[in-house]
């Protein structure tokens, strides 16, 4: 579907917007994990998180779904069952890769299967480690589908991260949490930390990065989950409220973890103006965010904080574009592997709407054109992408469209009622 947005003046108002996306996944999972009744309290009801829901489903877990929370009876130690057929984890990376970690530790054969992009992504980064750990777990020419069989010699390894990659760390820590001897993570970048906050894993600051260690101890058992609003969802509405004229926007409790809430940090250092009211410090840091219309400028963007704000730079780099001076990312080659090509489609996208952009192999830069009135921006059916460029379009003179929008479906199905809410 092309959906069309108009040019808006400016939002008011307030959003509550739905749990995060990350933290939804590792809710599920580890409710599924834990034997009893779990209730996982204001879920992202979005197709990535439907596609974990419905894996763990066919692994024996029952999951309630109700409209703002889910109802979860898990399984305990090694009880899920085989499942009928192939596990499908539709477009979600965070559902293959975490899943294939718990899988491995069963006693019984898997296979995860996906929709044809996340199919093309690698899976390689997971396949090596966990087959270090002796599972036995093979890729299809380092893609979907993997095959994952019972092993009887897992055992505990002490890995580095080759990558910057939180599904993978906590794919080798849901594999981890089966052992009884200690697996430790050495994490050279911190990346999000949902799955160590969620386990009350031990976290240790080394000079060569961040020790995690894990074992059986930790095995999560059935409790009560809150989640935050998902601070990825919320930086699209932030962007627009600070390029809008006369914008006053509050985003209620939105999750404000620093692994994740780089995007905020990176848009007040380009003088954006984003306060932070009832700041609370519970598993994971949360607060209300106060946003008001400003005139940004571009800043230097440090390496060490890309890994925490790698969902946010096709938005970033929509800001970018209004901002005094150049906008330059680099080491941001991880953006090639997302749901699309990210650096293509954001520089393909910028260009139609008539930016100057230079793609290298590990970032872009956008000098400044004269923009389009008017413009037809394709989503490569990658929601953040389709969601970026939804607010440049509102953003241009006569509005513009974007296609294949139903893709925002995978974060935020709700998001044009949102808009809806706050455009005037
Ligand atoms: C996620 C980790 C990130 C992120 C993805 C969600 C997670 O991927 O881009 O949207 O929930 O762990 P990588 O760990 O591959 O960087």
């Amino acid at each position: 579907m092309i959906q069309y947005f108009q040019k808006i003046e400016s939002v008011k108002g307030t959003l509550h917007l739905p749990g995060d996306k990350s933290i939804s996944h590792r809710a599920v999972m580890l409710a599924s994990l834990a034997k009893g009744k779990s209730i996982v309290h204001n879920y992202l009801d979005s197709n990535d998180v439907l596609s974990t829901v419905s894996c763990l489903k066919d692994l024996g877990a029952e999951i309630k779904i109700e409209k703002s929370r889910l109802i979860i009876n898990g399984v305990g130690f090694k009880n899920f069952s085989s499942p009928q057929s192939p596990l499908d984890a539709g477009n979600s990376g965070t559902t293959a890769r975490l899943i294939a970690g718990i899988l491995a530790a069963q006693n019984f054969s898997s296979e995860i299967i996906g929709d044809a992009s996340l199919s093309k992504r690698p899976m390689d980064r997971i396949v090596k480690p966990l087959s270090l750990m002796g599972a036995n777990i093979s890729s299809t020419l380092g893609s979907l589908p993997l095959i994952i069989k019972p092993s009887n010699n897992l055992h505990s390894i002490t890995y580095r991260l080759p990558v910057a990659s939180a599904q993978v760390k906590s794919s080798l820590l849901f594999l981890g949490l089966h052992l009884d001897e200690t697996t430790e993570i050495i994490e050279p970048t911190p990346t999000r930390n949902h799955t160590e906050l969620m386990l009350g894993l031990n976290v240790e600051k080394q000079k060569d990065g961040n020790h995690i260690k894990v074992n059986r101890s930790f095995y999560p058992e059935a409790k009560e989950f809150f989640v935050p609003s998902d601070i990825s969802s919320a930086a699209f509405f932030i962007v627009l409220a600070l390029l809008t004229k006369s914008s006053e926007l509050k985003l209620k409790n939105v999750l404000l973890n620093e692994t994740r809430a780089g995007i905020v940090k990176v848009l007040q250092q380009m003088d954006g103006k984003i306060e932070i009211e009832n700041f609370k410090n519970d598993v994971e840091k949360t607060g209300d965010l106060v946003v008001t219309s400003s005139n940004l400028k571009n800043i230097e963007i440090p390496a060490n904080i890309i890994p925490n704000i790698i969902d946010e730079i096709p938005i970033l780099a929509v800001a970018g574009l209004f901002a005094e001076g150049d906008f330059k990312i680099k080491n941001v080659r991880e953006l090639r592997y997302k749901e699309s090509d990210r650096i293509k489609a954001i520089c393909s996208n910028l260009k139609l709407a008539g930016a100057e952009v230079f793609e290298f192999q590990d970032g872009f830069e956008i000098k400044k054109g004269k923009l389009k009135k008017d413009v037809t921006f394709e989503s490569f059916g990658d929601h953040r992408i389709a969601m970026a460029f939804a607010t440049l379009s509102m953003l241009l003179k006569n509005g513009g469209k974007v296609k294949d929008f139903e893709c925002v479906n995978i974060s935020n199905p709700h998001y044009l009622e949102q808009l809806e809410s706050i455009a005037t």
